[in-house]
């Protein structure tokens, strides 16, 4: 075997089950982070459709376009806001919501939020949205079936998400429940208003930045072919025909046929994106608007000012930390 074509392993071994044997033997009561951070690692390929229908599942509904285009940050730093949400939601994943970037993140997250007047229900439908659109990804294009112990983890590990970054009402304990809540969430919340096509324009000039040449002009009818109807009409994009379905669901499904990815792949598009956008470095601190802060400069100080700030997260976070609910 040449040098240069090296085995591949995953978790160093030539088994590429080996991820899922390794959730086989967690507890989603207890293991809840590691069992997601591992989904999300045997999935990663068709997670893309995730990282589009998640924005534009929040900008379908006014009552929360209306806030994210009031705060003019999406359509005017899309690039920052992509950024700094992945790098925030990274944090979480690999270290929990206990422990340093990932308590930062908590922190951070739920200051932004506190500036907002933010329906509760909102908040659920977000917090429901990412597990119920990741898992469905998986289990619709996924390399090998999803397991119940996955839908029970990840579910556990969105909804103590949901309550350290703000959220109040508590989120539905089944991914049935949650998915019936989002469904009627779309049914009675997801309408037209000019902000959320302005909000939705601003990210389809902006996702064809993030994919090579030949991919730029159909990543977004490829990705948004996969979204929810109601959104579509709800962003102003169109419904794609049985042609353009067609095309998206096999090309999604050869994107889960190179998965498992093994140890040796590494995506570098967000941290080649994070490099571009803060060459003088970043923190999980200064990540994220500050809008308090830009009042008093001072506050805004580097890291190392903020370490010692590291006053406890509000009440409600803490508990949701230790996983009470
Ligand atoms: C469980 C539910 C939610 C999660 C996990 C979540 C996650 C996040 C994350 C990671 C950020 C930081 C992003 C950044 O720095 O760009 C953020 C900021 C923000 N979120 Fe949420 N969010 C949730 C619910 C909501 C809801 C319901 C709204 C209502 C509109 C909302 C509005 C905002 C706003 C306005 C910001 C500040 C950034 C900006 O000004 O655009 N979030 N959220």
């Amino acid at each position: 075997m040449s040098s240069s074509k090296q085995a591949k392993t995953w978790l160093g071994t030539d088994d590429k089950f080996v991820r899922l044997r390794k959730i086989e033997t967690l507890d989603p009561q207890t293991d809840f982070r590691e069992i997601t951070e591992l989904f999300y690692t045997d999935f990663q390929s068709v997670m893309v459709v995730q990282g589009v229908a998640g924005l534009l599942f929040t900008y379908s509904a006014p009552r929360m376009s209306r806030i994210l285009s009031a705060s003019r940050q999406l359509e005017h730093h899309t690039a920052k806001r992509y950024v700094d949400t992945a790098t925030f939601n990274a944090a979480v994943m690999q270290n929990g919501l206990n422990t340093g970037d990932g308590r930062e993140a908590a922190r951070r997250v739920n200051a932004m939020h506190r500036q907002y007047d933010i329906h509760p229900q909102d908040f659920v439908a977000v917090g429901c949205d990412v597990p119920a659109t990741s898992l469905d990804l998986a289990e619709r294009f996924g390399w090998r079936p999803v397991t119940d112990i996955e839908r029970e983890g990840v579910l556990r590990h969105y909804t103590l998400e949901a309550r350290a970054f703000g959220s109040h009402d508590p989120m539905p304990d089944t991914m049935d429940g949650v998915r019936a809540f989002w469904n009627h969430y779309l049914d009675t919340q997801a309408t037209f208003e000019p902000q959320n096509k302005a909000l939705t324009d601003a990210l389809m000039t902006f996702m064809p930045t993030l994919v090579p040449g030949p991919l730029k002009r159909i990543i977004n009818p490829i990705l948004t072919a996969q979204v929810d109807p109601r959104i579509l009409r709800a962003c102003g994009l169109p419904v794609p025909s049985r042609l353009r379905k067609g095309l998206s669901t096999a090309f999604v499904k050869s994107l889960g046929k190179s998965d498992p990815k093994p140890d040796s792949y590494t995506s570098t598009t967000l941290s080649d994106l994070r490099d571009k956008i803060y060459p003088n470095g970043w923190s999980i601190q200064t990540l994220g608007t500050h809008l308090k802060e830009h009042k008093d400069p001072a506050a805004h100080a580097t890291p190392a000012a903020t370490a010692d700030a590291a006053t406890p997260v509000d009440a409600h976070a803490e508990t949701a930390e230790k996983g009470q609910s």
